[in-house]
């Protein structure tokens, strides 16, 4: 099957969507039984898709973790309220008391916090390292180390790894290879074709892709799918099936988003990139992207986000240039179907294994659905406020 029929088809069985076309939401907290043969039937297979009590799984959950796992090409799919309760989660699922982390340098800011502050105080520590570093991995690996964290491309400044390079020298050692998928949305990146073992993505971003709820999901392969599974649950961690049901919609048109936001946003960054006011633009599919050789020969397309450095250091013009904007709104996030625009902040603290010397400022944007004349124009007009 082909994987625009995948999307439409997936997570859309008889017994979830009851004849209808879409699966339908069951809320609930408790599953009831009319008999103790019954109860000891889905007490024995709560961990698939028997209904066993809410925090296990509704049939709308059910179906969003299928979804995601043909989507991801995993054995498995945990789902979470949000992305960072998934990045967390895995982290402690595999980690304990001694044990050593690699983390990837350019980490979604949160994801660098557990670590220096929950991981540290149960004892895990962390080393972080440039994605830039490929098979020199091998150098910061020590005895203790079981997880080998990856970001690809990295938070704000979009460094693609060499993914198959590191998991493979992580497995040498038996260390778990974890990826934050969210930008390539597993439409774009394949984690398991390239020695993955767990994929995680804020759902909250591309799969939901209308602004409108948070959710985070993790897909695990054969070896990482029962532990994974049951130290999420031992966890706490669920999704409401409201906000599934918005996540199984939102797979229906990633395809189709994707092609746009991929063309609107290459269109944008070529007509970036001889502005006279731009530095550089930090676009996986631009040659000057650090790691532009891997989007290239591991990764099918590219999406609405990419930042770009200014030649501009007046805080006061870029806060004029930004308030003046009228199609891009300021958020912390991406993925809907809106554009948006972040001056990112905070890079030379951010940076610890290859500190950040550019000192010109660096400015991310999500380019939305709308037409991309307008979007030009408008950062025409704003972009002309730094000159
Ligand atoms: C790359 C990446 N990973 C994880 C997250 C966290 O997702 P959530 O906001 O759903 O917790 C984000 C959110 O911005 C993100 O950009």
């Amino acid at each position: 099957m082909k994987a625009d029929t995948q999307l439409i088809d997936s997570g859309r069985e008889e017994k979830w969507t009851q004849g209808g076309v879409n699966p339908v939401v069951q809320r609930a907290s408790t599953m009831v039984f009319d008999s103790v043969s019954d109860m000891k039937h889905a007490t024995a297979n709560r961990a698939g898709d028997t209904l066993f009590y809410g925090r296990r799984g509704t049939t709308t959950t059910f179906a969003l973790s299928k979804a995601m796992t043909e989507l991801e090409g995993g054995a498995g799919c945990a789902l979470y309220p949000c992305g960072t309760a998934a990045i967390t989660s895995a982290l402690l699922s595999f980690l304990k008391h001694g044990d050593h982390l690699l983390m990837v340098d350019t980490a979604y800011e949160p994801t660098r916090a557990f670590c220096d502050n929950m991981l540290k105080n149960l004892g895990i520590s962390t080393t972080y390292y440039d994605p830039m570093i490929g098979k020199d991995i091998d150098s910061l690996i020590q005895p203790n180390t079981r997880m080998l964290f990856l970001e690809s491309p990295g938070s704000n400044t979009m460094e693609i790894q060499d993914v198959p390079t590191l998991s493979k020298m992580a497995h040498q050692h038996d260390i778990t290879v974890v990826l934050d998928n969210t930008w390539g949305s597993g439409l774009l990146f394949k984690p398991f074709d390239y020695g993955v073992d767990i994929s995680i993505q804020a759902a909250t971003k591309y799969i939901v892709g209308h602004s409108d709820a948070m959710l985070g999901t993790a897909v695990a392969n054969e070896k990482h799918w029962p532990r994974l599974r049951e130290n999420s649950y031992l966890l706490g961690q669920c999704a409401a099936p409201d906000d599934c049901y918005m996540a199984l919609r939102g797979i229906r048109t990633l395809s189709v988003r994707m092609k746009q936001h991929q063309q609107s946003a290459l269109t944008v960054a070529q007509w970036l990139k001889q502005h006279p006011i731009v530095k550089t633009v930090l676009h996986p599919a631009f040659e000057e992207c650090p790691g532009h050789e891997f989007f290239k020969r591991d990764f099918s397309g590219s999406n609405g986000l990419f930042s770009f450095v200014v030649n501009c250091r007046d805080e006061a013009k870029i806060t004029a240039m930004l308030d003046g904007l009228k199609h891009f709104k300021m958020g912390f996030s991406w993925g809907g179907f809106e554009s948006l625009i972040l001056p990112v902040n905070g890079l030379d603290r951010l940076r610890t294994a290859k500190p950040w010397t550019e000192e010109d400022r660096v400015i991310r944007v999500h380019i939305g659905l709308e037409d991309v004349d307008d979007l030009i124009e408008d950062l025409a007009q704003g972009l002309a406020m730094l000159s």
